[in-house]
């Protein structure tokens, strides 16, 4: 069912993209897959006019065929032929596109219902990255890419992890490199010129409040799904970057967190997702996967998914702590991140209460 052999090229400054680019534009085309990367994490994309790609996407990912993409175009007019476009997507797009945004909008019949997951929505993104742009306009059709993931592992944010969930399932995989931010694009529901965020990214609330007056945050952001709660993103249901060993978010004050997890990593099978300035202060025999520094969000952003990786991959861990991070700004992405991969299991550190299992 799967291609035999995945073609691997690797894009880096110094060589030419023009073949690579043109025989994955090409592949698409005719109803293939590519992997390639965007400025946000790596995206596994077909043709989002052909029902068929769409249906191979899904089957690729191990993934449920009424969880929606996104579409990827080149420009923000672009999307006219797919989607219904108003007033408050060019006012996003000027100040957010090319970038880590998607705008759900009202699709038109050029888009398949299996693209959108039945919905009478489209998901519409235009991607920052030189190589994904290439290839959307060499191929010259929107690209319907989910993150490069199997359904339930982190996004891919560099080529290696793409190749490790989807070698021999997809025909061609560009490495471009690390991507920039880490995490998912910000994505935002239009309905009548106001916005709903569904998933939080690197474009924060503060950043979209600026350019659309009349924006809430969809609760599924920051709680667990109620049962039987209908979600507005079928996304939001499904279980999310759970690595392999159960993770704990700690909060409380920071020097109570951090003694308990010195505490922690001294035990046998422990894993800390700790911050840099941590890793002088835990035992040396302690199995670390360092974010970045305490208040270095950005960087937290661009490593987290590779930390959740890195524990998956590190032997013997049964346990997994990382530090809750905070709500606002891009912590809000983070967080959003962290819950899903913990399955909502927050502890609150109490100093008077010196052990938790
Ligand atoms: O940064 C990104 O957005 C990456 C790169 C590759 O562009 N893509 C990505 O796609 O994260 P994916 O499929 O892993 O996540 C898309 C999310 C899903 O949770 C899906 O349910 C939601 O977007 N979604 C897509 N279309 C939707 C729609 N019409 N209505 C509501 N939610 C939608
Ligand atoms: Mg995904």
């Amino acid at each position: 069912m799967f291609p035999v052999e995945t073609k691997v090229f690797k894009l880096n400054t110094s060589t030419d993209h023009t073949n690579a680019i043109y025989e994955a534009a090409t592949v698409l085309k005719n109803g293939g897959l590519v992997v390639f990367p965007t400025e946000t994490v790596y995206g596994l994309g077909g043709d989002a006019t052909n029902p068929d790609a769409a249906q191979a996407i899904y089957a690729a990912k191990g993934r449920p065929s009424d969880n929606p993409l996104i579409i990827h175009v080149a420009d923000p007019a672009d999307a006219e032929p797919y989607a219904v476009t108003c007033d408050a997507y060019y006012r996003l797009a000027r100040h957010f596109m090319p970038g880590p945004l998607t705008v759900i909008l009202p699709k038109k019949d050029t888009i398949p219902f299996s693209v959108t997951g039945g919905l009478d929505s489209v998901a519409v993104r235009c991607p920052s990255h030189p190589i994904a742009r290439q290839l959307i306009q060499a191929s010259g059709v929107p690209i319907a890419a989910p993150s490069a993931n199997r359904s339930g592992r982190p996004s891919p944010t560099c080529a290696a992890h793409a190749i490790e969930d989807l070698c021999g399932r997809v025909d061609i995989i560009l490495d471009g490199g690390d991507c920039e931010v880490g995490l998912e694009s910000t994505i935002v529901k239009l309905e009548d010129n106001r916005g709903i965020l569904l998933r939080p990214g690197a474009i924060t609330p503060d950043d979209l409040r600026a350019v659309l007056t009349d924006l809430s945050i969809a609760p599924a952001v920051t709680a667990a799904l109620a049962q039987g709660e209908r979600v507005l993103s079928p996304g939001m249901k499904y279980r999310h970057y759970a690595p392999a060993a159960p993770l704990t978010l700690l909060e409380g004050k920071d020097e109570d967190v951090r003694a308990f997890l010195i505490r922690q990593a001294a035990l046998p099978g422990v894993g800390i997702l700790c911050f840099d300035e941590e890793i002088p202060l835990m035992p040396a025999n302690a199995s670390l996967f360092p974010v970045g520094a305490r208040h270095d969000l950005e960087t937290q952003a661009h490593r987290l998914f590779a930390a959740l990786r890195d524990a998956d991959a590190a032997p013997h861990i049964e346990k997994l702590y990382a530090h809750l991070p905070p709500m606002e700004g891009l912590g809000l992405a983070l967080y959003n991140r962290a819950i899903r991969a913990a399955a909502h299991t927050i502890v609150h550190i109490d100093p008077c209460v010196p052990k938790i299992d």
